[in-house]
């Protein structure tokens, strides 16, 4: 790596003013939006006679259109045609060419509103060609996804295993004293080192290896993954893309990476990995997930975001190769795809998050064990870029401290807590037309996993009476005294409601 080169690009990126909110001024929001459904030429014409630095880096590296040597030496004045052929980034002669895509990332995270620049492969929109089996991924929608799900810090070290253009890593940076990330592509590594000496990043070091290989007697206090988990068809005639397929059958890789985590977590470290499960025969993917945690001493919270059928996880997959319904060579992708699938009789298939924490000491506490897998497939609040699921690393954080506080206390123990509904929670009432009682009471998260409970009368009172005053029992009490009922009968129903509202961050516990 050239470090005045990398410096100089830095300057000169900082002073084109390349920002996620420069761009969406010179091209505006309509062309924004046409960019993301993979269509350049709104943003093109937005951007035609426009010879701003901004304008020039954003047909270069963002539309991958050819640009003249005097614009690109304009726009990047220290570094130079010379610098940017050094770095990779172009190729010149008449024209200027990207040979790379780099554009600005803005995120929200537990520190803040922050913006990188990221270097990746060109797409498909750029070249107009199918990608490259060794194609180099920017931050897509599941890179997003998972960096919003990371856990506030701080920590002393983390992992970043298939860190592809290193983009968790770099959100890792922001939380741990040292990163380590890992690819079993050079490429991709190279691309990440760059990124990381472009935003001025220093603490992660870059190794070549497939999954645990390169950290191989090494602990870390947090493991993070985006995994090559799309599941792909083992033929010749199908292409198997290093960014999203670990080459192994089925949902394999995702398994051999739950199975790999517990040896390489300190006591108490956390991995937090994206994934898809299959449904087998009939078999519930989610409960087949959670299994894969059953002999560990691992804390284990699994989340599903949604299900696919077979053909429109092939079709999705397909499409996002570059083959679309219609083209030669599509119908027979297909048959490969649920060939596959009913090889193994598979039904659907699960994606979602996978959370997992190395238990405290030395096990035995197999009873007091976090083990849930669940179904939440509202939609998470949404923000601006990289802001989707902000807030939820947060939450998760909240629901293990939740965790660890009720796991261990028995039922008397419970009743001696002095719970409070969490300020997001809103209750909700529907009535029959001139009914005196509803037949309908849900409570309402407004953040986190937006959660909807629907509750019964008693359960409604107890926790509109939880204020954080009153202990628990003295809560039940009450209500049973008001709705005359067995104040014990009452207490065997609600005491397991409670632990539930607790655990989904709908009731916060104190002491
Ligand atoms: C879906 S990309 C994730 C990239 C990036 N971490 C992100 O969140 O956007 C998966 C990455 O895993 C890498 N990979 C594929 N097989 C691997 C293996 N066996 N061991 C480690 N990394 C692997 C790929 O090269 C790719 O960079």
């Amino acid at each position: 790596m050239d470090a005045a080169a990398v410096r100089a690009l830095r300057s000169d990126l900082a002073a084109a003013r390349f920002t996620v909110d420069a761009l969406s001024t010179v091209w505006g929001s309509g062309a924004e939006a046409a960019l993301e459904r993979g269509d350049r030429v709104p943003a093109r014409r937005a951007l035609a006679g426009n010879d701003s630095a901004t304008a020039v880096l954003a047909r270069l590296f963002i539309l991958g259109l050819d640009e003249s040597p005097r614009a690109v030496v304009a726009a990047l004045p220290a570094l130079g045609i010379a610098g940017a052929e050094t770095l990779g980034l172009i190729a010149s002669s008449t024209r200027v060419r990207p040979l790379l895509d780099l554009r600005p990332y803005a995120f929200l995270d537990a520190r803040g509103a922050g913006e990188w620049w990221i270097a990746s492969d060109l797409g498909e929109l750029a070249t107009g060609s199918a990608l490259r089996t060794d194609h180099v991924l920017g931050v897509g929608g599941a890179s997003v996804t998972l960096s919003g799900l990371l856990l506030p810090g701080p920590v002393d070290t983390a992992l970043d295993l298939g860190t592809g253009c290193g983009i968790q890593a770099l959100h890792l940076a922001r939380e741990s004293r040292r990163v380590v990330a890992t690819d079993i592509s050079q490429r991709a590594l190279d691309l990440a080192e760059l990124n990381a000496a472009v935003n001025g990043v220093d603490s992660i070091e870059f190794r070549l290896g497939s999954l645990f290989d390169p950290v191989a007697g090494e602990r870390f206090d947090r493991i993070v993954s985006n995994p090559p988990f799309v599941i792909t068809p083992r033929r010749e005639d199908v292409p198997a893309y290093e960014y999203r397929d670990g080459g192994l059958v089925g949902d394999e890789i995702v398994s051999r990476i739950v199975g790999g985590v517990g040896e390489h977590l300190v006591p108490g470290g956390i991995a937090q990995l994206l994934g898809n499960w299959e449904y087998r025969d009939g078999r519930d993917g989610l409960e087949r997930a959670l299994g894969w945690t059953d002999d560990a001493a691992l804390d284990t919270w699994i989340v599903e975001r949604e299900t696919l059928d077979p053909a429109r996880y092939a079709e999705t997959w397909i499409r996002d190769g570059g083959t679309q319904p219609g083209s030669p060579g599509y119908e027979s992708l297909v048959d490969a795809w649920l060939d596959d699938f009913a090889q193994r009789g598979v039904t659907a298939v699960g994606f979602g998050y996978l959370l997992l924490r190395r238990a405290h000491g030395g096990g035995g506490t197999a009873d007091r064990r976090l083990r849930r897998a669940e179904r939440l497939d509202a939609p998470l609040n949404a923000g601006g870029s990289g802001a989707a699921a902000s807030g939820l690393g947060a939450h998760l954080a909240s629901v293990l401290a939740a965790h660890d506080a009720i796991a261990a206390l028995d039922d008397a123990g419970l009743l001696a807590l002095h719970p409070a509904v969490a300020p997001d929670v809103t209750e909700e009432r529907s009535h029959w037309p001139g009914a005196e009682h509803p037949t309908v009471i849900t409570l309402r998260q407004g953040g986190g996993f937006r959660r909807e409970v629907r509750v019964g009368t008693a359960l409604a009172a107890v926790v509109g009476a939880c204020d954080g005053e009153l202990a628990l029992g003295a809560i039940l009490g009450a209500v049973a005294s008001i709705l005359e009922i067995d104040v014990e009968a009452l207490t065997a129903e609600i005491v397991p409601e409670v632990r539930e509202l607790v655990l989904a961050g709908l009731l916060a516990a104190s002491r």
